[in-house]
């Protein structure tokens, strides 16, 4: 991977302090004499399945950002993304206790599985795996934070999602800062294949995660109205950072 200039490297590097100044710890700065407060209209099966989700991204983003590690030589960026390696496993961490309270992890749900899977092996080497996980996989995870959220007024998990809210604002400023300089090295060809790709790539998970959900008319509504507000949010993040539909994508809208 390429150096960065001046200006990219020096904000890369005011990140990095800032990271280093907020790592908290998943013991000491969480009230774990709490225990999770769920409201009767969930099940404690639904909710261990929904953040069991939760903690099996944030041990695939820790996983991805190890590999980007022996491919990043010294400099802001490998401390930003080395700081991201240590945050990431902290999170799975934190939702790792709170589980325990709740049963233990569940399984990993299929469409999340291959989602993960494909977004590691994207195009353009490295670069393609971060755009899937910087962008999109932590979008998501963002988005299901909020919406659990609502649904679960519970103390303790907000505790934790607060503070894990504030580590990935940092995680998708690094991705919007070293991104951007990186793909605008690429030729026009290359970015919107890229595109297309993360593209194709949430559109077979949205799709398959439709079609293993109810049969339910209104909750699929939900679920679809849901995914599709997803792909608009992914779409200006994606548009940011300099990758937009090529000709041919735009020719088939
Ligand atoms: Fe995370
Ligand atoms: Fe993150």
């Amino acid at each position: 991977m390429t150096s960065q200039p001046r200006e990219t490297a020096e904000r890369l590097a005011r990140l990095a302090a800032n990271a280093r100044a907020g790592q908290w710890s998943a013991t000491g700065d969480i009230d774990w004499r709490r225990e999770p407060s769920l409201p009767f209209w969930v099940t404690r099966a639904q909710v261990r399945h929904a953040i069991s989700q939760l903690h099996h991204g944030e041990t695939a983003t820790a996983r991805m950002c190890r590999r980007l590690l022996s491919e990043l030589g010294a400099g802001a960026a490998r401390d930003c993304v080395a700081l991201q390696a240590a945050d990431e496993a902290r999170h799975a961490e934190v939702y790792r206790r709170y589980l325990d309270r709740l049963g233990g992890i569940a399984p990993m749900d299929g469409n999340l599985a291959s989602a993960l899977e494909g977004a590691a092996e994207g195009p353009a080497g490295s670069l393609g795996a971060m755009v899937a996980f910087n962008v999109v996989v932590e979008g998501e995870v963002l988005r299901l934070q909020d919406t659990i959220a609502e649904f679960l007024p519970c103390p303790l998990l907000k505790q934790i999602n607060r503070l894990i809210a504030r580590d990935e604002a940092r995680h998708v400023a690094f991705g919007r800062i070293y991104l951007t300089e990186a793909l605008a090295s690429l030729s026009p060809d290359s970015r919107a294949r890229l595109y297309d790709w993360v593209r194709a790539l949430w559109q077979e998970a949205s799709e398959s995660t439709l079609a293993k959900r109810s049969r339910n008319p209104a909750v699929r509504r939900v679920l679809r109205n849901w995914l599709g507000k997803g792909w608009s949010h992914h779409e200006a993040a994606l548009k940011r950072i300099g990758l937009t539909p090529g000709p041919a994508a735009e020719r088939r809208k």
